[in-house]
């Protein structure tokens, strides 16, 4: 085969057969075919996409790039979730925990930061102890013993993917709905559970601003899952201004243990119980949404869910006290209230700026091998619709006293937030179901 008449069918926009696609993955993994090469098909893709057979055929080629995980020693149906990426979304926090209460085994592999979102492994490590560095056996060995288990993505599992993620991220080819679709979903299929519950997220804080982008990502993203045998089904969610009040890690962490122990944003309850109740269904555990979702309610007032958060931390090395007091969690320096310079009521809060305002104040990474204050972070006192006045506060900024960086990271929050004099009702979150079989607009 050859590299550059497959980069050409795909520029002219024709489909690739599964045997040129493998070609392709498997000799840019084994680095015969050069970054410059693999870019110029990247762009191919993003500009002349693909169609649901070649996104099947280019995901399933990067899961047999590595190894893939074997659940079985695992008793019962194994179910894991994924969100295509937000801003203060600590969702699998509250989610993994609350769903294993209900009798489901949740293993989970989870990323760190990717843009201006954050990432579940980053803030895990916030809790003193905190390991997410096990082998694939360490991964299995701990969800038999807790049931559940959250680990970052071990090499040796679509290392195609990772390739390909780099030369995305500087090739401005992120956003390319194949590309997205295959890279989370190698991934998932490498991680060997039964059932996946996608979080698909729209709004300007998400991958995909524009919901008819997110209904098609979330369309190709089921029936991969379909084509490779899995129970799947996608939720469209909102994304325009940030998931609960807590942006950062230790501060995410910390609204995750409130929302564990009932005391969370509405918002952020709302999704995981609209997440949790199509996990139950796809387990088989609960035979319709509304048996699912009061099972939920039931175990976060029971403290059910609290308690298996206790030991899936002891199981990873953390401190379970945290979960108790809260305390025990890094804090930061310094907190800068950050006031309103108008009055009225808070229209929008853009979450793609306040992703940046939290990356800017030192909760992010600027290069690869930075590493991170985990106690730094924002913290939303005003969310869309609460009314405010001039000099009322409207975030804490959790800072290291670095003005350099509190200075510009105050500037991008007090841009984020719009204040119109008319009142303004919330927007909706969860917008749309994709299951295997259908699609419906939520109202
Ligand atoms: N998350 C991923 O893992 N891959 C993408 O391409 C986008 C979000």
């Amino acid at each position: 085969m050859n590299t550059y008449e497959l980069i050409k069918k795909k520029r002219d926009g024709l489909a690739l057969s599964r045997q040129e696609i493998d070609y392709l993955i498997n000799s840019f993994t084994d680095g015969s075919i050069p970054d410059y090469q693999m870019a110029a098909f990247l762009m191919s893709v993003y500009f002349k996409g693909m169609d649901a057979r070649e996104c099947t055929d280019l995901t399933l080629s990067i899961v047999n790039s590595g190894a893939t995980m074997d659940l079985s020693p695992i008793e019962g149906f194994k179910i894991d979730k994924h969100s295509t990426g937000g801003v203060g979304d600590k969702t699998s926090l509250v989610l993994s925990p609350l769903v294993t209460s209900c009798g489901v085994a949740v293993p989970k592999m989870s990323g760190r930061e990717l843009g201006h979102t954050g990432g579940t492994i980053d803030k895990l490590e916030s809790i003193p102890g905190m390991r997410t560095d096990f082998s694939n056996d360490q991964f299995v060995d701990i969800t038999n013993r807790v049931r559940m288990s959250i680990i970052g993505q071990t090499q040796s599992l679509a290392p195609a993917d990772k390739l390909i993620y780099a030369l995305r991220n500087v090739t401005a080819t992120v956003d390319a709905i194949p590309l997205i679709a295959s890279s989370i979903m190698s991934k998932k299929l490498a991680a060997g559970a039964d059932g996946i519950v996608l979080d698909v997220k729209t709004g300007v804080g998400a991958f995909t601003p524009h919901f008819a982008d997110a209904v098609e990502l979330a369309k190709t993203m089921v029936g991969i899952g379909v084509g490779a045998g899995k129970k799947i089904t996608a939720l469209i969610t909102g994304m325009e201004q940030p998931l609960g009040r807590a942006i950062g890690n230790a501060v995410e962490v910390r609204e995750a243990i409130d929302t564990l122990n009932g005391k969370g944003p509405a918002d952020l309850r709302e999704l995981v119980l609209a997440l949790g109740s199509e996990m139950l269904l796809l387990s088989g555990v609960a035979q319709s949404r509304q048996a699912a979702k009061e099972k939920l309610k039931a175990q976060l007032v029971n403290n059910a869910a609290a308690a298996q958060f206790k030991a899936f931390l002891k199981a990873q090395g953390g401190q379970a006290e945290v979960v108790d007091n809260t305390e025990l969690l890094p804090t930061s320096r310094v907190v800068i209230p950050v006031e309103a310079v108008g009055s009225g009521f808070v229209q929008g809060i853009n979450a793609f700026e306040v992703g940046m305002a939290t990356k800017i104040l030192g909760a992010g990474r600027q290069t690869k091998a930075d590493n991170i204050d985990l106690s730094i972070g924002i913290l939303l006192k005003k969310k869309v619709g609460d009314s405010v006045e001039r000099g009322e506060c409207l975030a804490h900024l959790f800072s290291d006293g670095d003005e350099a960086k509190a200075k510009p990271a105050t500037k991008r929050l007090l841009e984020a937030y719009t204040i119109s004099p008319k009142a303004v009702t919330p927007p909706r979150l969860v917008l749309a179901r994709v299951t295997s079989d259908s699609f419906e607009e939520l109202t």
